[in-house]
């Protein structure tokens, strides 16, 4: 008996001794996977008001990495390799935050509290009618003179089983740049191991506001300060565009890109037609527009759905972009023009970055006819815009 009792001992310890190395190898993997992705956090600087600005810098299974700061929301660094493995910093940005503080075209940072233009910086709502503050001649862009791109949000670092990030917040007080009601935002960049920078918005307001978030990287595929990004071929998922006046704001007609230089339905290079002799390119002195994304448009809840593609031939590196937002503006850097001096002290000229801002349509609050931006009390706005990369 005692025997039998010393045998079966001996098998559930030998048993527990299989199980507990199977455990712990299985643990190891895991602890392996995750020391490789991380998200570090440093003090990038002040601001003239005394408030610290930190640096959040995301790194992914694979070795890509976002840098992110509180200041803006600004992503001031995206490495992410070419056909070869070869890494390369593909965002315009500066290497201090003084620069930064200076004043730029929105480099990698988040807007709003309305992305793009509202015509003449008004609207009128439930019978009231507001002004915004005017930042673009007679009109509004981008949230005016001290957007949501200028303000200092509140950070955390967010760890999830395939990603790292970063959740930022912002409480926009009811008044700020003439927009009604208390707008509390958060914005969550994710870096995921399957290598895509995953934007996720959320605002939820105390009274009926306009709200349009969008994010305004500057790309150059091949890496940034290298050249300009005419030979990028670009595929836009938009079989219509909102033409504009010479102000920039949309006429409200959504006009077929058929035969015409914004027809990107099959990959164009940026450069093929951006001179041709078209009304449209000289008001935007260049492509400065709104694309209507063929995805079912969508004010929040449905999944995100191919928007653009681009491939830069040189590197081999591809950006798929994919949003539940209705439309697209395509920005090909025409403002840029060797001004501002960037990081290790690369040149942006003219056309040297694109932008493609996922939004509701530019002037919406003044155009019934486009998807509605109003939010109200106890409704929520979302917003998703994953950025996937690799290589071909
Ligand atoms: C947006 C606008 C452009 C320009 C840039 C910033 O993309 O549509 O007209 O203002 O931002 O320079």
């Amino acid at each position: 008996m005692n025997k039998c009792l010393h045998h079966i001992f001996l098998t559930v310890v030998l048993f527990s001794m299989a199980l507990a190395f199977c455990s712990c190898k299985c643990h190891s993997i895991s602890l392996k996977g995750k020391t490789q992705m991380n998200v570090q956090k440093e003090t990038f600087g002040k601001t003239p008001d005394g408030r610290k600005v930190q640096l959040y810098t995301l790194t992914n299974a694979s070795g890509l990495k976002a840098g992110i700061m509180t200041y803006g929301a600004i992503v001031l660094s995206l490495d992410v390799p070419d056909r070869n493995g070869k890494l390369a910093d593909i965002t315009l940005g500066f290497d201090t935050l003084d620069e930064y503080l200076k004043g730029h075209p929105y480099f990698g940072a988040i807007v709003g509290r309305y992305g793009n233009r509202i015509g003449k910086g008004k609207f009128t709502l439930n019978g009231i009618e507001y002004q915004l503050a005017t930042n673009n001649g007679p009109n509004h862009l981008h949230g005016g003179i001290k957007g949501f791109d200028k303000v200092v949000w509140d950070a955390e670092p967010v760890t999830e089983k395939d990603a790292v990030g970063v959740k930022l917040t912002y409480l926009s007080k009811d008044g700020e740049e003439g927009y009604p009601g208390n707008l509390s935002c958060t914005v969550i960049y994710t870096l995921t191991n399957n290598d895509e920078l995953k934007i996720s918005y959320e605002a939820q307001t105390d009274k009926p506001t306009p709200v349009n978030l969008t994010h305004h990287s500057y790309f150059n595929l091949a890496g940034h300060g290298t050249g300009d990004i005419l030979g990028h071929e670009l595929m836009l998922n938009a079989d219509r565009f909102t033409p504009v006046d010479e102000g920039l704001i949309p006429t409200g007609e959504l006009r077929s890109v058929k035969g015409t230089p914004m027809d990107f339905t099959k990959p164009t290079a940026i450069g093929a037609r951006v001179n041709q002799d078209d009304q449209q390119l000289k008001y935007g002195l260049g492509y400065d527009h709104n694309f209507v994304l063929k995805g079912p448009l969508n004010s929040g809840g449905g999944s995100p759905a191919l928007a653009a593609r681009v491939y830069e031939p040189t590197s081999g590196r591809v950006m798929e972009i994919y949003t539940t937002e209705p439309g697209i503006q395509f920005y090909s850097g025409n403002f840029l023009d060797g001004t501002n001096i960037g990081k290790g002290g690369g040149v942006y000229k003219h056309r040297y970055g694109f932008c493609l801002e996922t939004q509701h349509f530019p002037d919406s609050p003044n155009k019934p006819e486009f998807p509605s931006v109003i939010l109200n009390p106890g409704d929520k706005y979302t917003h998703v815009t994953v950025h996937k990369f690799y290589t071909r």
